[in-house]
């Protein structure tokens, strides 16, 4: 009944909004970003708009109307031309280096990358128009200038969570206690330590994003994007003008935070209760743990074959002695020494998986994909942070009491047993992981559904420019009200001298008097 109701529901919106051509542009090539975008195009095609998605990754299986650009296929190490480094060793970067070295130039390359393609030279070669604009949000701000070519509204998707930069950019009030940076690398943000270096990274990111940053993905646009109307207006004042941000959270997981109506938070949309079946195999394995599964995925980036020989003889005697199944994806053809117990693969279909009612605990690294995945399916979490946002998406786990971290250098047999036996003894973990599990999907409609509402609302409504804050309209010193402070502290301080004046006048006069001087020559008593 409930869901006939909501079909007819999402029906009446899609009959109330024309299909669009749609320009989709998400050619960041890391693959956890694909897994979070993808289900938006698919689902603008499902619902008849002619969706074309700049993209490194290739849909076999796609509507009609979903027509692919893509860029050539490179890693964020080929574009640096550096060998691929093992990345255990990121542990060892702060946040400071992990933009210099890492972000901001493989952003800049992978960015130069996807323009350069000859799909793309060849699709902004064409005379085409679109009606809409959607950008990922991530090191590739150059994309943001079709928007302006094609005199399109522009919606920008973040595979990430809310920070101060993003609040700036839409007006929304920063909240700088409870909003930490993206990639935070402090063990308690919330403490006068956290929250200073919160700061801190905030400050430092904006000024290198907005003076140098910014200005490279300029020259890439002036390289790459052909044809465009003049005058140009800067990538800066093209992100303000973006009628949406969806941002990958939702406050039942992370922090419930004030958000301007055109923010939304789509935490979990690439996540459905019925996701595709368990390879025959899989599933007859997991059907057959009667004990239970531990699950050891670090993630689409990082590779358990790259852990150091002592930490990965730790884990396998760990798991030799567990009576669980080990679940482990293991990137080589084979492992030496595998106990009976652990079942090795190079590639886990993760999210069926983690469906999977026999999973006791899933051994992460903590990225934000698998950790939504992991609330999503009610599974706590023992996380191994490498870097970026992982050490706070384990926060958040510990914080709801379905996870705990423990440090890449912690890593012995001692600290793993003990930690997996609490997990697996414990059930309240699992209760805990249940219970979160119910609230995040508790939400009026699905994150899906959500996106898809207000993407075609801004079809609709032209851009919807009156969803956008009025603040943007503002200069500094207007929006921060410090003209109107201003003039207070001025009134105020110059009536505090009026008086003060007039008490120092009559004090005068009382002493006059009483030295005898003739009060009737003075009327000021
Ligand atoms: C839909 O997009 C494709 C590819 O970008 C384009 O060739 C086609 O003309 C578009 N169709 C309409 C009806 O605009
Ligand atoms: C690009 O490479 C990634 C892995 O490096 C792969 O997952 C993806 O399918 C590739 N895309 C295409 C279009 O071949
Ligand atoms: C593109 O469109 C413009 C104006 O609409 C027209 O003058 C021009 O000839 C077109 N170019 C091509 C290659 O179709
Ligand atoms: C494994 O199972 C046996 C028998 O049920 C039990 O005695 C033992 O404590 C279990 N070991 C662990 C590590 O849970
Ligand atoms: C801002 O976007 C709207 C559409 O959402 C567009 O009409 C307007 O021209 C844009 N303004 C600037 C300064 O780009």
């Amino acid at each position: 009944m409930l869901g006939i109701l909501k079909l007819g529901f999402v029906l009446t919106l899609a009959t109330f909004c024309e299909t669009a051509n749609i320009l989709y542009a998400i050619p960041y090539s890391v693959k956890s970003h694909y897994i979070m975008q993808r289900p938006v195009g698919l689902e603008l095609a499902r619902r008849g708009h002619n969706v074309t998605v700049i993209t490194a990754h290739r849909e076999i299986d796609h509507p009609p109307n979903y027509h692919q650009v893509i860029v050539v296929n490179k890693t964020i190490w080929d574009v640096l031309g550096r060998e691929r480094p093992n990345l255990f060793t990121l542990v060892e970067y702060s946040a400071e280096q992990l933009h210099k070295e890492i972000l901001w130039k493989g952003g800049l390359a992978l960015t130069e990358g996807s323009l350069k393609s000859a799909e793309v030279q060849s699709l902004l070669a064409e005379n085409r128009t679109f009606d809409l604009v959607i950008s990922e949000l991530f090191f590739q701000e150059a994309t943001y200038a079709l928007a302006h070519k094609y005199n399109a509204p522009l919606i920008l998707i973040s595979t990430m969570v809310n920070c101060m930069k993003h609040s700036l950019l839409t007006g929304n009030p920063l909240e700088l206690a409870t909003t930490s940076f993206e990639f935070l690398d402090a063990s308690n943000p919330t403490s006068f330590w956290g929250r200073l270096r919160n700061l801190y990274l905030n400050v430092y990111d904006y000024f290198w994003w907005r003076y140098w940053f910014l200005e490279k993905q300029e020259e890439l646009v002036r390289k790459y994007i052909p044809n465009l109307p003049q005058p140009v207006p800067s990538l800066y004042d093209l992100e303000k003008n973006a009628s949406l941000l969806f941002l990958n959270s939702h406050f039942s997981f992370q922090s419930p935070v004030a958000f301007l109506p055109n923010i939304i938070e789509i935490g979990g949309i690439h996540l459905k209760e019925s996701d595709s079946q368990l390879p025959a195999d899989l599933q007859k394995l997991l059907d057959e743990a009667t004990e239970g599964v531990v699950y050891v995925n670090f993630g689409s980036n990082v590779r358990s074959t790259e852990l150091p020989i002592e930490k990965k003889n730790a884990l396998i005697n760990v798991f030799k002695r567990l009576n669980q199944t080990v679940l482990w994806k293991w990137e080589a053809e084979s492992l030496d020494e595998k106990p009976d117990n652990v079942v090795v693969r190079k590639w886990m279909p993760q999210k069926e998986i983690l469906s999977h009612p026999n999973i006791k605990v899933f051994l992460s690294h903590g990225g934000l994909i698998g950790t939504l995945e992991a609330v999503f399916h009610g599974v706590p979490i023992i996380g191994i942070p490498v870097y970026g946002d992982q050490y706070k998406n384990l926060i958040k786990a510990e914080e709801a009491g379905t996870g705990t971290t423990l440090l890449y250098h912690d890593i012995n047999e001692e600290n793993l047993e003990r930690i997996l036996h609490e997990f697996l003894k414990d059930d309240s973990y699992l209760k805990r992981a249940k219970e979160l599990s119910r609230r995040f999907k508790d939400r009026p409609m699905s994150p899906l559904d959500t996106a898809m509402y207000w993407i075609e609302y801004v079809i609709r409504n032209k851009g919807a420019d009156h969803i956008k804050s009025p603040s943007l309209k503002m200069n500094w010193i207007t929006y921060n009200m410090l003209d109107v402070y201003g003039f207070i502290v001025i009134i105020f301080s110059l009536c505090s001298y009026v008086i003060y004046k007039i008490w120092e006048l009559v004090s005068q006069c009382k002493f006059l008097v009483r030295i005898g001087f003739g009060h009737r020559k003075l009327k000021c008593l």
